[in-house]
């Protein structure tokens, strides 16, 4: 287990005006994390890249946040225009905040966001050979059947219910306030 224990953070889905908090948060990824969240090496300036195209691909990232800054992603990815059967996600903690439970909570904001979006499919890349990933998609399995080696979820049941639907416009409610503290916690920083 890491060093760090979680006290006072909040996951909530970012705005496209944080893409350098997710930015930054990518960036301090460690070597093995980053080439594991991207599937191969990428460089700083594929991160940054990356990030600042973040809003114009519709993904929708959740982010665990402490001390304003980001310390874990999941992140939801449309696969073509608009939202299909299928869709991508991709998750990543920073190597001290590891293993402390902020992968399984992410990958249940996914499963639950993917559902109301009418997602069937979810494709999670580097599932096959990432025994941390694997473990967590273990723990959501009431939710998601995947075949182990397998880098596709299915979602079950599929369809969105009023519950699901509620839970996600409820937890945005409360991240839109969370995101106003942040920014004031910023701004008096700032100042
Ligand atoms: C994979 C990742 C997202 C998991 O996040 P996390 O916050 O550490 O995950 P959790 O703490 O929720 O759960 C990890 C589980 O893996 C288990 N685990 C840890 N090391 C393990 C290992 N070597 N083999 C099998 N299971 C392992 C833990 O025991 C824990 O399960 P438990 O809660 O039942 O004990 C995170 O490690 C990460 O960002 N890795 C780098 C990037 C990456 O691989 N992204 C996924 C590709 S899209």
């Amino acid at each position: 287990m890491s060093g760090h224990v979680r006290t006072s953070g909040t996951i909530r889905k970012l705005w496209p005006q944080e893409q350098t908090l997710f930015r930054d948060h990518l960036l301090r990824l460690d070597k093995a994390s980053r080439a594991m969240r991207f599937a191969h090496g990428v460089s700083d300036s594929f991160i940054e890249d990356y990030a600042r195209h973040m809003s114009e691909q519709g993904s929708t990232v959740f982010a665990y946040i402490e001390d304003g800054e980001v310390r874990a992603t999941a992140e939801l990815k449309k696969l073509g225009d608009v939202w299909g059967r299928e869709a991508e996600a991709a998750f990543s903690v920073e190597a001290a905040f590891q293993d402390h439970g902020l992968g399984t909570e992410l990958m249940g904001r996914v499963i639950r966001a993917a559902r109301n979006r009418g997602v069937h499919l979810l494709y999670m890349s580097c599932l096959a050979s990432n025994a941390k990933m694997q473990a967590i998609a273990r723990k959501h399995e009431a939710e998601l059947r995947f075949e182990m080696g397998e880098v596709v979820g299915e979602i079950v049941p599929q369809e969105p219910n009023y519950f699901s639907i509620l839970a996600e416009a409820v937890e945005d409610r409360m991240g839109f306030m969370m995101a106003v503290l942040d920014l004031q916690r910023r701004v008096v920083k700032a100042a």
